[in-house]
Order: structure tokens, then sequence, then C-alpha cells
């Protein structure tokens, strides 16, 4: 365990000299890992280039930290405990050892397919303990994982795959969602077509349904593992060797490889964990976090920080509402889990269908809830507050982004003293300012910007994939020396930060990140689409859902208008995955343009946002068509 802050009085100290001297702050919490050589340097940087690097001339593997720093102590304590999509499946349990021994064994066998340190192996799989075995494996032998959330498309995943070069694919037959099946590896399959890097396929046996595999390049998990070794001697790693690659949306084309490395990711994760959530490994302390290993949170909150911290973990496959809206509550009660954290989208659902699911479950081991993904309404702060943790549970609103690997913002569970939708304060080392839109930093309280971060924390982004000056500009460009969030924030009169949500081109969708770009390239992929915009409008449930408008081509005009919006939802549906449905979309003939030609989406997003007086939309004087606002206006009505 390391150390940990255990009072408000605390935090502020702690917090105070981790801004002062952040270099002997983040040595010190160091000196709990395992090294196998130690590092020389603490850290270099500039936000110009970037160049940001942490614990120079480290050697180490943080599998190691996970396994061999553990077992002596954990060796026979539950890391993980599986709950299947069904619950009438029989559920299981993993130790310490029992895992140690699956990760050597997988590593084994990814070096017997000729995997070598720096090879990039892309990850494609059902929320299930494998896919922590896989991702731990890649760890172990200094392998780079990419996963690929589940939902994505063939063509999403080929991208991801052919931007990183990846040489392993491991996936499995199908997935479980609900009452559903998703037949994964016909959507590998598709996806491999196109992605010419990919050697081998390792394919998991999940659902059992028949499928078809390609002599040469498929290979059975179950198969490849057989007489297998179970003991395996970690590869050393740089402190600044990659560890992941992990896609994600941007305001502009397609998605970018966020680049994660070692020591500083491995330090700041595990810190951050155990303080945030004061999640105590020597107790009975069970925490269950619903995302999925296809986003930041799966891998910072699910993989490795929990596991370095030698947390018992629930891994749960399926969704919310299988075989009922009850299913959380009723694995918190057969669990004992003490530590939840989901989404807000989440919450809203089930918030939306009453207290009936909730009151058959006692929910009395509960101790801390948390919150992450997207800005947290009140009314469902408070719902989660009351129904779920009796009023005895704080709620940790944590915000960070795939880009920062870990929580920046966020109550200290139990210290913090809270308010809801609030983030609250800066983690230790965090350095938040706000700035006006010419850079111009706002000082004191009681204000409101964008949000950035003006010196490094130990797992922040230190490139994006095969690319820095996207990097470059995406995050350092827009506000010199500074890492730019892309949201924006509100810091109140006590200092209290409140996360207003993004202020570029970047949607949040049921807590999933999308760029409208990204959502509008899609759609014109559609042979009957002229052009398209995208916007995001508030929703109830999702936080925001998306807004189509579309131009179409002249020979669409004698179809149907649903089987013309049936086509497109299909078309986004083919290119991203079903995540990136539009909710609504509305036939226009003509979108308002400046006169350089740039979409004016201000307008749009007023229409979306379900404004009808024109005088609200501010100049449109300056349009190249301003009549088309007045139409495009009244078709929304209809
Ligand atoms: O807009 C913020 C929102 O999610 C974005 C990051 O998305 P992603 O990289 O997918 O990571 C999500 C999981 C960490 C942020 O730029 N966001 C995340 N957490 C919060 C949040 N907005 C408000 N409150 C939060 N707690």
């Amino acid at each position: 365990m390391l150390k940990k802050i255990s009072s408000f009085a605390e935090y502020q100290q702690v917090y105070k000299e981790s801004t002062e001297n952040p270099e002997k702050f983040w040595d010190e919490i160091a000196q709990s890992f395992l090294w196998k050589k130690p590092y020389n340097k603490v850290l270099e940087w500039n936000f110009t280039e970037p160049n940001i690097k942490w614990f120079l001339g480290g050697k180490l593997n943080i599998t190691e930290n996970i396994f061999e720093r553990n077992l002596p102590k954990f060796a026979q304590k539950t890391a993980i405990i599986f709950e299947p999509n069904d619950n009438k499946e029989a559920s299981y349990s993993l130790t310490y050892q029992q895992l140690f021994e699956k990760v050597c064994q997988f590593s084994n066998t990814l070096t017997n397919l000729g995997i070598q340190k720096g090879d990039c192996v892309a990850i494609y799989m059902p929320m299930i303990p494998e896919a922590i075995i896989a991702m731990l494996a890649c760890a172990r032998i200094g392998a780079v994982h990419s996963v690929v959330f589940g939902g994505f498309s063939a063509q999403s995943l080929a991208d991801r795959i052919n931007d990183a070069g990846a040489k392993l694919l491991i996936t499995a037959d199908g997935v479980f969602r609900g009452a559903k099946s998703v037949p994964l590896k016909e959507i590998a399959d598709k996806a491999l077509e196109k992605c010419p890097t990919i050697q081998k396929n390792i394919v998991f046996q999940r659902t059992k349904e028949p499928i078809a595999m390609q002599k040469d390049r498929d290979i059975w998990w179950h198969k490849a593992i057989l007489d297998v070794e179970n003991t395996h001697n970690s590869v050393e790693m740089d402190a600044e060797d990659m560890l992941f690659i992990l896609y994600t949306s941007g305001s502009t084309g397609k998605p970018k490889g966020v680049v994660h490395t070692t020591a500083g990711y491995m330090i700041y994760t595990q810190y951050s964990f155990e303080n945030v959530f004061q999640y105590d490994p020597n107790s009975n302390d069970i925490y269950f976090c619903t995302a999925d290993v296809g986003w930041i949170t799966g891998h910072s909150y699910i993989t490795y920080a929990p596991l370095l911290a030698g947390a018992t973990i629930v891994v749960y496959e399926g969704i919310p509402t299988f075989p009922n809206a009850g299913r959380f509550w009723e694995i918190i009660d057969k669990y004992a889990v003490t530590h939840f954290y989901t989404a807000p989208t989440a919450i809203r659902a089930l918030q939306a269908l009453g207290l009936e699911p909730v009151l058959p479950h006692k929910l009395d081991t509960l101790k801390v809830l948390g919150s992450v993904g997207e800005p947290i309404n009140v009314e469902a702060w408070e719902w989660y507050f009351e129904n779920i943790g009796k009023k005895r549970c704080p709620i940790v609103d944590t915000w960070w982004q795939t880009e920062t690997g870990g929580i920046l913002i966020s109550p200290l569970a139990g210290i913090t003293p809270l308010k809801p939708a609030f983030a609250t304060l800066p983690f230790p080392g965090v350095m938040p300012i706000l700035v006006d839109n010419e850079g111009k930093e706002l000082l004191g309280n009681g204000v409101e910007g964008n949000l950035c971060i003006k010196f490094p924390f130990p797992s922040m982004l230190r490139t994006t994939f095969g690319d820095h000056e996207r990097c470059k500009q995406t995050y350092f460009s827009t506000y010199p020396n500074l890492y730019f969030t892309g949201d924006g924030a509100k810091r109140d009169e006590d200092g209290y930060y409140r996360i207003l949500g993004r202020v570029d081109d970047v949607i949040n969708v049921s807590g999933h990140r999308l760029g409208t770009a990204e959502i509008e390239n899609a759609i014109n992929e559609n042979a009957l689409v002229v052009e398209s915009a995208v916007v995001g409008y508030p929703h109830d449930i999702k936080g925001q859902g998306i807004y189509a408008y579309i131009i179409l081509k002249s020979e669409a005009k004698n179809m149907s208008e649903t089987n013309i919006k049936a086509d497109i939802l299909k078309t986004v549906q083919e290119v991203i995955g079903a995540i990136a449905k539009p909710d609504k979309i509305l036939l226009v003939n003509g979108l308002p343009k400046t006169r350089s030609g740039k979409i004016m989406r201000r307008i749009l997003r007023k229409i979306a946002e379900g404004e009808h007086n024109i005088a609200n939309f501010g100049d449109i004087t300056t349009l190249l068509n301003p009549e088309i606002v007045e139409e495009i206006l009244k078709s929304s009505k209809v």
C-alpha cells in the first residue's frame, strides 16, 4: 500500500508539497515499487515539443509490480471475481497466484508465436478475465497492447490495427450482451481482410457459436496454451517504454493513438486509485467498476491500478439491464462490493426506471461510490447518493481523460467535503489552470474558462502514435506551454472545479467519446449523402445525443424518408459502430455556411437544443446563405 492521505488537512498539506516540489513528491512514492534498475532522474520535460519523461533510466516491468511485489502477501487473495452476462451461468474467481500463472502461460504463448518486445498486439475481446490476462501478458513480455472496444465495427478495428501496425490480434468467437450475442470473430475476419500486418489471430472460445477458423492464421486460445509453461521471467522495460496505445476521438480526423509509457503510468494510477477511492487492500474491500477494458477506465481502474494495489475486483461481462434493471445491485449484494464505480449515463438510465429494481437489494456493504466519463447532473448525483449509497457513501466524481491516464480532479472519498456535480479539487501533483480564449490565466475564484494543466504529472500521454506533430497540435499548441484538455470548467468561490463539458467538436454520448467530424465522415460514406453536419445536444439519459443534418443526392428523392434514415444508420454502424448512430436525423437542403465555406455549427447546435427563436442565434448576417437558417428551423419543428 502506498502513502495514504487520511484527512482533509493532510490532503491540503500533501497537495501543497506536491506542487512546490513535484519531483521530490513523486520520487518518494516511486520508492514503493519494484525496480529492476533504479532511475537516475525523476523528470525531464517541456510542453513545447512536447517532451515528457519520468523516472529516467529506471528499468522495471509493470506486471512484476502486480505479481512478484504483491504475491508474498496476496498469493491466496482473490484478484478477480468474474460475473458472467447471464446470472444463471456459474461465476468464478482467480487468486493472485492463479492469475499470475495464467499471465505467465499466456506470456510464453505470445513469445512462442513470435511476439517480441516492442511489437503491437491488438485486443478485441469481451469483458472477461482473458481480456485482462491478454493485456498483462503483453505488458510482461514488453509488447504494446492496443485494446479496441468490442462494440466497434470491422472498419474501426481495421483502422486501429493498421495505424499501429499490429502483428497479432486476440479476439473471441463472440460476446454476450444481454439477451443477444455479437459475432466478434466474424467482425474481426472482415477487419483482417484489410490488415496486412496481422500474422496470427488468437481466438478465445466464449459463446461456442460456430465460427470459421482460417488455417495458418487463426488459433484457438485453449489450444495455443496447451502444454505451455506457467512460469515466466518478465522482460526488462525502460521507464519510458511504451506500455499501450489506446485510440480516442478528437475534434478532427480519425481517432488518434494515445501513447502511455510504463513507470509514470504505473505509479500515478496506483497512487490515485488508493487515495481517491480510499481502497484498503488489507481489508475485505471489493471493488467493482462497470467500465469496459476497451476504454481508459478499464485500463487504469480495472486492470492496472487495482491489481497493482492488490485489490479484489469484480469483472462483469454484461449490461446494467439484463436480465433486469437490478443487475448491478444484485452483483453488489452477491459479492459484498464496497467500492462501486460507474458512469452517469448508467445512473440516469437506471434512475429513469424507478426504485423498484433497487429496493430488493440491501447495498449495505457499499462504502464508496464513483462517477466517471461525463458531467454528472445534480439530480442523478442526488439519486445515486440517496438510493444507492443510502446517504452513507461519498461519491467521488472523478474527472480525467484517456490522455491523462489517471484521475486528475476528484474528491478523496470520505475526506474531501462534497458538492453535487463538482469534481472538486485537484489530486496531488496536478496543477490545473483556467484560461480565457486568448490564453490569459483566469486568476482567483469564481471564474469560468478553458481547463488546462500547467505542469506534467507522471501518467500523462507522451505522444500520439506515429504522429508526434498531431500530439503537439492537438494538446500543446492552443495555449503555449500548457496541456489543453478540451474541457471547459468553472472554479467556484471555494476553489472547487465543476467540469462543464467539451469546448471543442468532441461529443460525449453515454460516456463514449466521439468526434463530430468522425461521425460526419461515416455518414458521408453513404451513397445517398452529399454532405452532413453533426452536433451534440442535451439528452436526458445519454448526456449528449447525436444530431445529424444531412443533405441528400437528388436520386434519393424517390425513396421514403424512413428507408433513407435506416440506410444511413446502417452505414454509420458499419463504419464506426452502433455507439455512433445519430439519435436524430434532419434532412435539409443546405447547411449554414460562412463566406469561407465553414459550417456555422453554433446555429445548428442551437436548433438541436430546441431553440426556436432566430433572434437567439447570434449574428447570422455573415452567412453565405442566411435564408437556410429559417428553412432548417421550420423543418426541425415538424
Ligand atoms: O469531457 C470530459 C469527460 O470525458 C472526457 C474524456 O473522455 P475519455 O477520454 O473517453 O475518458 C473518459 C474516462 C476518463 C473529458 O474530456 N469527463 C470524464 N470524466 C468526467 C468528465 N466530464 C465531467 N465530469 C467527469 N467526472
